[in-house]
């Protein structure tokens, strides 16, 4: 079913050719260019860097390290081109460098139809303005536990790719070099054959006499010195960046600084491989399409003996990580593109039957014809959001949307408008809500192309460090701040950076029902204990809503003047930044005031600081990469800078206004992230349990992320997600866990004709590769130099046929 949409889509592209045409004639052109200013600057010494590490760090001294740093280069095939052409001949390493391409032009093309239709579509809202009701965001009144869904697994099980991989992509390949010049050798000429990719990706038939001239100068210049390969030493300068310090660094990691985390899932078994790879199976589950198996572990929930926390909303990981793909719902098509996403969404990509029924009446989201449309409004915000956005900083210009209040957590965000909205005052938003039954909001979230993450005030800390948000958000989220002990509003005041507010919109600040009334008291009274200064209490004359606007102090003068310890302060040996599988503490941590500390001062504003280093990274501190953090924080930021604008944008074959939700998999200061930021993405940046902690460091330079363990599955729906960055992820992963399994959630997570890219060891690419052919993925990229590697893939539509059924989450 979901090969045949696929062609019915492909069948439609008919016109775009020929601008994509003159795009890729004028890239062409642009590439030679690049390559010919460029060529001179190639500097062929980096093997002495030694891409795999084994090169001891230490014998270099640290000026050529930084040299290379920011000489190199090539992070791409393109530079690999241009260094080729250049004659370094100092370098005759051969036979490790292979390229392949299998790519299909026609696959790319097909997107882009598929876009253009989706535009032209694109219909007028008319949605009214009325008022939504309470039940629209509140993150916490859902008690259900019934399970409505039936699994659509079956359904969804025929796709196509009857062939095996192996055939495929042999006949790609043997093509590939035919065309582009009758070559027999097995080793490809990676320069030939990787401009020939980056050409066919977006060139069609018509185009055909250009590209083949475009690859015949190529192949000339990479004739012309017998060393094709020798430039590719430039092309994996990740490893420059070798992490030296992971264990005596001046970071510990989440892992150590979360005590009761254990090792969890060890599996190693069940690798389902046969001998043509990998037998994938669709995932048999209740949850069907929108299966997240750390939330939809059913087995698990009946366990529980108390719901009353929303323990049944907080991950529960099954036993051993799934290795089954997770179905397409029926009708599924490429999501819309964003900004237009933000109003409307495919209705069938997040089909929920019982939404109109339930949400009919409300105004947030309306079933309009095949697509769910938004109207920008919240219950808390039915004039819109842009307009409660502007009210909030009324309240209180300290907030300065996008300078001095960068990145923001929204609690009980239902579909995120909030967020979605103050993208355009250059705020980030992390949104969260928990997982719910019947309309799955933090779906139509990330649909929309809002960041968002499925997750609970429960009984465990939130994946986030101490002190890190400028400001906490909550619009009628139902929360109950006030009850036991605080305990929950001490948890946002443990995530929330001293001296930023929380905006608290909720029927307490300004009905006056007897509930309401009782609220208020409560909070007043616990907010006093905490120390935190009602700033103002702004009601909104349009909206008729009103928000009470708190400040989190920034010394500890009034935690020492208070009449009783409470909430108490925590233990000094309570590490604020512990944050994964960590229970609620009701206490309060100190301020920090030292001046080196961080939370000590407000970071720079935005968009500054996303390039200074912060100034509590002091040099004595030793960085990830073994230099001075600050020093190695910078070196970080021109790496990625560098290999983003050389490669990663221009040479990939990236669409990138198809790009929207992206994944840095494994963050260290989040330069990846940093280097996108000109572009109309987000980026989540995740820190692993195991890595340096590095997380406040992302936070500090206004960008967003959290913990995560991979070797379980991340609390987001499926295909939420268009682009997914591994550096270095699955070579440490594979010591603890199953890559398959691994693998199988980064299936679930990417969308269809989603990319991953991965930049790792030889033999860790190759394994990804395989694994990415069996899953019928389409290799866009594969460049290995010695022991370093960087591969693209793109997910497909296939799916499997075979089913699985998984025990754990079956009610
Ligand atoms: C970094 O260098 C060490 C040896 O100094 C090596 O063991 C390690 O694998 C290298 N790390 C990476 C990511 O290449
Ligand atoms: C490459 O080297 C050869 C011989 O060493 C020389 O003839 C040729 O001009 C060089 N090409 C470039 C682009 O430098
Ligand atoms: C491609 O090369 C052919 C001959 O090699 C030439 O006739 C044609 O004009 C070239 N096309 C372009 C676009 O350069
Ligand atoms: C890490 O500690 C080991 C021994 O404890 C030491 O030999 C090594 O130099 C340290 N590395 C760094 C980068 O500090
Ligand atoms: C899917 O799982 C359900 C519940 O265990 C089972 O009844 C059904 O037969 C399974 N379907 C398939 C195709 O295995
Ligand atoms: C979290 O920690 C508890 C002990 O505090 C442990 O029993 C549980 O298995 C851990 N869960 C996860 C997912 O790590």
């Amino acid at each position: 079913m979901a090969l045949g949409k696929y062609q019915r889509v492909d069948g439609r592209k008919s016109s775009s050719y020929c601008s994509t045409g003159v795009v890729i004639a004028f890239v062409a052109l642009c590439l030679v260019g690049v390559w010919m200013m460029t060529s001179p600057s190639v500097v062929p010494e980096r093997n002495e860097i030694s891409q795999d590490g084994k090169v001891d760090v230490g014998e270099i001294p640290t000026e050529t390290k930084s040299r290379q740093f920011e000489d190199s280069q090539g992070d791409l095939p393109e530079d690999a081109m241009k260094g080729d052409s250049n004659n370094n001949s100092d370098q005759q390493d051969e036979g490790n460098s292979e390229v392949h391409d299998n790519q299909k032009a026609s696959q790319q093309t097909t997107e882009e139809t598929t876009e253009d239709n989706q535009g032209g579509k694109s219909e007028k809202d008319d949605g009214d303005k009325g008022a939504g009701s309470d039940e629209t965001s509140n993150a916490q009144t859902d008690k259900g536990t019934g399970s409505d869904e039936t699994s659509n697994a079956q359904t969804e099980s025929n796709g196509g790719g009857e062939k095996t991989e192996e055939t495929e992509s042999n006949a790609d390949s043997g093509e590939t070099q035919t065309e582009t010049g009758g070559h027999a050798e097995p080793v490809e000429n990676p320069i030939e054959t990787k401009k020939e990719e980056k050409v066919n990706e977006k060139v069609d038939e018509n185009q055909e006499q250009q590209s083949e001239n475009s690859s015949d100068n190529k192949k000339d210049s990479s004739d012309s010195s017998q060393g094709a390969n020798e430039v590719f030493p430039d092309v994996a300068p990740a490893e420059i960046l070798n992490e030296t310090t992971t264990q005596n660094g001046s970071f510990s990691t989440q892992r150590a600084e979360s005590k009761n985390e254990k090792e969890k899932h060890q599996s190693t078994e069940s690798k389902e491989e046969d001998s043509t790879g990998y037998s994938w199976k669709v995932c048999n589950v209740t949850a069907g399409p929108d299966y997240i198996p750390c939330l939809d572990n059913v087995q698990a929930l009946k366990k529980l003996r108390s719901t009353r926390h929303y323990e049944h909303r907080e991950r529960h990981c099954p036993e051993e990580a799934p290795t089954c793909l997770v179905a397409l719902p029926e009708g599924y098509k490429r999501p819309i593109e964003w900004p237009v996403s933000r109003d409307k969404i495919w209705y069938h990509n997040v089909p929920h039957t019982k939404l109109a029924a339930v949400k009919g009446h409300q105004n947030w989201v309306k079933v309009t014809g095949e697509y769910l449309t938004f109207p920008g409004g919240g219950t808390q915000f039915k004039y819109g959001a842009s307009h409660y956005i502007e009210f909030l900083q009324d309240g209180v210009l300290d907030i300065a949307w996008g300078k001095q209040s960068r990145v923001i957590l929204d609690v009980g965000c239902g579909v995120a408008s909030f967020g979605g909205y103050l993208f355009d005052k250059d705020v980030l938003t992390m949104s969260l809500a928990p997982k719910d039954e019947h309309e799955a909001q933090v779906q139509f979230a990330l649909e929309r192309g809002i960041p968002a993450i499925s997750a609970v005030m429960g009984t465990k800390r939130l994946p986030f460090p101490g002190n890190v948000f400028d400001a906490i958000h909550c619009a009628r989220c139902r929360v109950p701040w006030h009850i036991e002990g605080g305990q929950l509003l001490l948890e946002l005041n443990r995530m929330l950076r001293p001296g930023g507010y929380f905006l608290w919109s909720a029927t307490p600040v300004y009905q006056k029902l007897p509930e309401d009334v009782e609220i208020w008291n409560a909070m007043t009274e616990l907010t006093k204990k905490m120390c935190w200064e009602l700033v103002t209490i702004k009601e909104d004359k349009v909206d008729l809503v009103g928000a009470a606007i708190y400040r989190k102090p920034l010394t500890n003068k009034c935690y020492e003047s208070r009449q009783e310890n409470d909430p108490p302060l925590c233990k000094e040996s309570d590490d604020p930044n512990a944050a994964w599988n960590v229970s609620l503490q009701a206490c309060m941590h100190k301020i920090p005031v030292d001046e080196t500390a961080r939370g000590s001062h407000w970071p720079e504003q935005w968009p500054l600081r996303l390039e200074r280093p912060p100034y509590w990274l002091t040099s004595t501190q030793v960085g990830v990469y073994g230099k001075a953090a600050p020093e190695d924080f910078t070196s970080d930021y021109k790496h990625w800078k560098h290999v983003v604008t050389k490669s990663y944008l221009t040479g990939m074959g990236i669409s990138w206004s198809k790009v929207r939700n992206v994944m840095d998999m494994r963050s260290i200061y989040g330069g990846f992230a940093a280097a996108l930021k000109d572009l109309n993405v987000w980026v989540m940046n995740v820190v692993t349990i195991d890595s340096p902690d590095t997380l406040p460091i992302i936070y500090e330079r206004g960008l967003f992320g959290m913990y995560h363990d991979w070797c379980e599955s991340f609390s987001t729906y499926p295909r939420s997600y268009d682009l997914l960055h591994a550096d270095h992820l699955f070579s440490k992963l594979k010591k603890r866990c199953n890559l398959v399994a691994v693998m199988a959630e980064v299936d679930r997570i990417l969308r269809p004709e989603g990319k991953l890219i991965v930049r790792d060891n030889v033999e860790i690419i190759n394994e990804i590769e395989k694994m990415a052919k069996s899953l019928h993925w389409e290799i866009r990229l594969t460049y290995s130099k010695d022991a370093e590697g960087l591969l693209c893939v793109q997910k497909t539509m296939w799916r499997p046929k075979e089913i699985e059924t998984i025990a754990s989450a079956t009610a």
